[in-house]
């Protein structure tokens, strides 16, 4: 198979950036990164690029094509160039390109770090021969994050990082998760804390490059949604987007609409809304804000109260509610079969239940889920498999 390529090189020491194209035959089963080594092994051995595993679980082979982040060695090359397309292949976004496509991971790998990516225990040693135990329903709420191979390809698309570079970002957010909804973590109100601070979960701009490019279906924005969510949970409020999210919700609840006149004095404080006075007198002179008084009150608003009342009864809140339709979804995508009924709800996935049915009909659908805690670590039990070594 004749395959075209165009590999912007770079090279940092003399600041020469060039396009050049390369002509190669290759197997029809070939991925991106097979191409890149016939490129090294048969015509240009100057070229540059990070590889290990070749089977998506390094994490080294980030990198572009055609403008979006990819992992080259999962990434099919007859797919993409079957009409004559030749893709163009780049060095990932957000990091400084040392040389060709290899970038510097250095800042990647700072705001992994300042997420204290490892497990911090809340629990006493079991007794000698003895082991925690948790239910895999528990750690389903974080199952999505602990898949993350540190590829970087959400960090490069990530464009609340391009404006802010100081930015936590997608992959480190992630990774928070892992261990904020790990209920063996005993310190998950500090870890909450810090993730508000500036530069922290509210400053992502909800744009889901993240999880439309990750390749291992981690989906960072939905990890950050859960933190964020966590975080009003246990009070922590003090972002103006936790206070932007909190008088949506209020907004609808009391009028059925989202009233924009009262977001910015709600949000940002009543200084702050007289600052912008100005700017709100101009929306006001366009016809763009409708008076506060009295508030208008949707004819159906008695159907958004229902909503709220019953997420409230199902007492399903902070990452819970969360995963509860995320792992519904799961299967709505991946495995729902409407023909012969498949019910996405069911086999461990908490189902909320609707105003004509009793928590108790759908309870063995939900057992095991919802808001569990940390005393969902069982203390103690017998291990369930031999000890590494023994006998
Ligand atoms: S959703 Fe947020 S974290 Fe993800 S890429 Fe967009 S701004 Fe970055
Ligand atoms: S979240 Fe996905 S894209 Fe981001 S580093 Fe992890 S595996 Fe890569
Ligand atoms: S080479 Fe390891 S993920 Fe691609």
């Amino acid at each position: 198979m004749d395959v075209g390529l165009k590999i912007w090189r770079f090279n940092r020491e003399t600041g020469d950036r060039e396009l050049r194209e390369y002509e190669i035959d290759a197997p029809e089963e070939a991925t991106l990164l097979d191409c890149l080594d016939i490129v090294k092994d048969k015509h240009d051995g100057s070229l540059a690029y990070r590889k290990s595993c070749r089977m998506m679980i390094c994490g080294s082979c980030g990198m572009r094509m055609d403008g979006g982040a990819v992992l080259a060695c999962k990434t099919r090359i007859y797919d993409v160039v079957k009409d004559g397309h030749v893709p163009t292949i780049s060095a990932m976004g957000n990091l400084p390109i040392i040389k060709d496509l290899v970038v510097d991971m250095a800042p990647f790998w700072a705001k992994f770090r300042a997420v204290d990516p490892y497990l911090r225990p809340g629990y006493q040693e079991p007794p000698h021969g003895k082991e925690h135990l948790i239910s895999p329903q528990r750690m389903n709420v974080i199952h999505k994050e602990a898949l993350c191979i540190n590829c970087g390809c959400c960090v490069s698309e990530c464009n609340a990082m391009e404006s802010d570079p100081r930015f936590l970002g997608p992959q480190a957010l992630a990774k928070a998760m892992r261990f904020v909804g790990d209920p063996r973590d005993g310190h998950k109100i500090d870890r909450l804390e810090t993730l508000n601070d500036e530069h922290g979960i509210w400053e992502c701009t909800r744009c889901y490059f993240c999880n439309e490019r990750c390749p291992k279906g981690v989906d960072p924005r939905d990890a950050i949604a859960k933190l964020g969510a966590e975080s009003m949970k246990e009070g922590i409020e003090r972002d103006m987007g936790a206070k932007h999210a909190k008088w949506f919700v209020h907004s609808a609840k009391t009028t059925g609409w989202l009233r924009e006149t009262e977001l910015v004095p709600k949000t940002q404080g009543v200084v702050s809304a007289i600052k912008q006075t100005k700017f709100a007198l101009g929306l006001l002179k366009h016809g763009k804000v409708p008076p506060p008084f009295p508030p208008h009150v949707a004819e159906g608003v008695g159907e958004s109260r229902r909503l709220y009342d019953l997420v409230q009864d199902q007492g399903v809140r902070g990452y819970d509610a969360i995963v509860q339709g995320e792992r519904a979804l799961a299967k709505l995508e991946h495995m729902h079969d409407e023909d012969n009924g498949r019910d996405p709800f069911a086999e461990g996935t908490l189902r909320p239940y609707l105003p004509d049915e009793k928590p108790e009909e759908i309870g063995g659908a939900n057992e095991g889920m919802g808001s569990l805690t940390q005393a969902d670590v069982t203390p103690g039990e017998e291990p369930t498999r031999k000890p590494e070594g023994g006998a």
